[in-house]
């Protein structure tokens, strides 16, 4: 399949070409694809993910075909399959598509446009994973060594999942830590009071509460006090470390309203640095590369 599906199906190499072409064109470096078009379908909610490449198509010089799920013939019954092999026959050059299903795209199998995964389930985020690599990689200039721990829901973080696969291939020690119920064991835990004094990257996760089965068995006031990152935690991480989420921030619950825009905070930085990475990967794969 072409596109961008999963890192796992990249090589560490190859995701530092990707990083470096995003980083070039931050500088200005400058492509344009004016007779290409693509597709965006959302199945879930997004903010970021969907206007990031959509500004990232504009920025190429691609028409948007913004597919509306509610309008669409998805409420008549049709499937994910045909709702994309429609637009392949409409003759659009790519889709990006973000869906509540694992894996999706293995139902995607014989379609031959590119197909840029904007999230599914709770596995896979790979422009997501990409834009936090480039952001702690412009900050720290290298991998190898570097300490992350990600906090929160890990269980239902596809953010999680796929950063953890690729930090850990990149040469860095991660960590996880939150409520004993989100842990899935993915990575080793620690306490996150501990975590805030040792790691050069904290990396917090919003309560993932559209995907629970259960209620979360304590109050968000409770999770605040226990696992989210106060300005007493911010003071006492290492002067160079900073602070990362993928967002959408709940202020309060797992980032106090301080600390959301502090001066170790990255996160609005990971949102611009999203628009370079997706323009990396669109470009690489319209070349014939992904
Ligand atoms: N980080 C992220 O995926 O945000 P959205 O859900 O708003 O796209």
């Amino acid at each position: 399949m072409r596109g961008l599906l999963t890192l796992k199906d990249l090589s560490t190499e190859k995701i530092m070409e990707l990083l470096r072409y995003a980083m070039k064109l931050k500088r200005g470096f400058r492509i344009q694809y004016p007779d290409k078009k693509i597709a965006t379908l959302f199945f879930e909610n997004s903010t970021r993910t969907q206007y990031s490449f959509q500004c990232a198509l504009m920025n190429l010089g691609i028409k948007v075909v913004d597919f509306d799920t509610q309008l669409s013939s998805i409420a008549k019954g049709e499937s994910l399959y045909d709702t994309v092999r429609t637009f392949e026959a409409l003759g659009v050059d790519g889709v990006v598509i973000r869906h509540s299903k694992d894996e999706y795209f293995k139902e995607l199998e014989t379609i031959k446009i590119p197909i840029f995964n904007g999230g599914d389930g709770k596995s896979n985020h790979p422009t997501q994973s990409l834009l936090d690599l480039m952001t702690i990689y412009e900050e720290f200039g290298k991998f190898d060594g570097l300490k992350c721990c990600i906090i929160g829901d890990i269980s239902h973080s596809r953010v999680a999942h796929t950063n953890i696969e690729v930090m850990k291939r990149l040469g860095m020690d991660v960590y996880i830590s939150g409520p004993e119920e989100y842990n899935d064991h993915c990575a080793k835990w620690i306490p996150i009071d501990e975590a805030v004094e040792t790691m050069d990257v904290v990396m917090l996760l919003r309560v993932q509460f559209e995907r629970h089965q259960e209620k979360m068995k304590i109050s968000v006031e409770e999770y605040h006090e226990k696992y989210g990152m106060t300005v007493d935690r911010m003071n006492k991480m290492k002067e160079n470390a900073i602070i990362m989420h993928p967002a959408p921030i709940n202020r309060g619950v797992e980032i106090a309203d301080e600390v959301a825009e502090c001066p170790k905070s990255r996160i609005y930085k990971q949102m611009t640095n999203g628009v370079y990475v997706r323009m990396a990967v669109i470009s690489d794969a319209l070349d014939g590369n992904l």
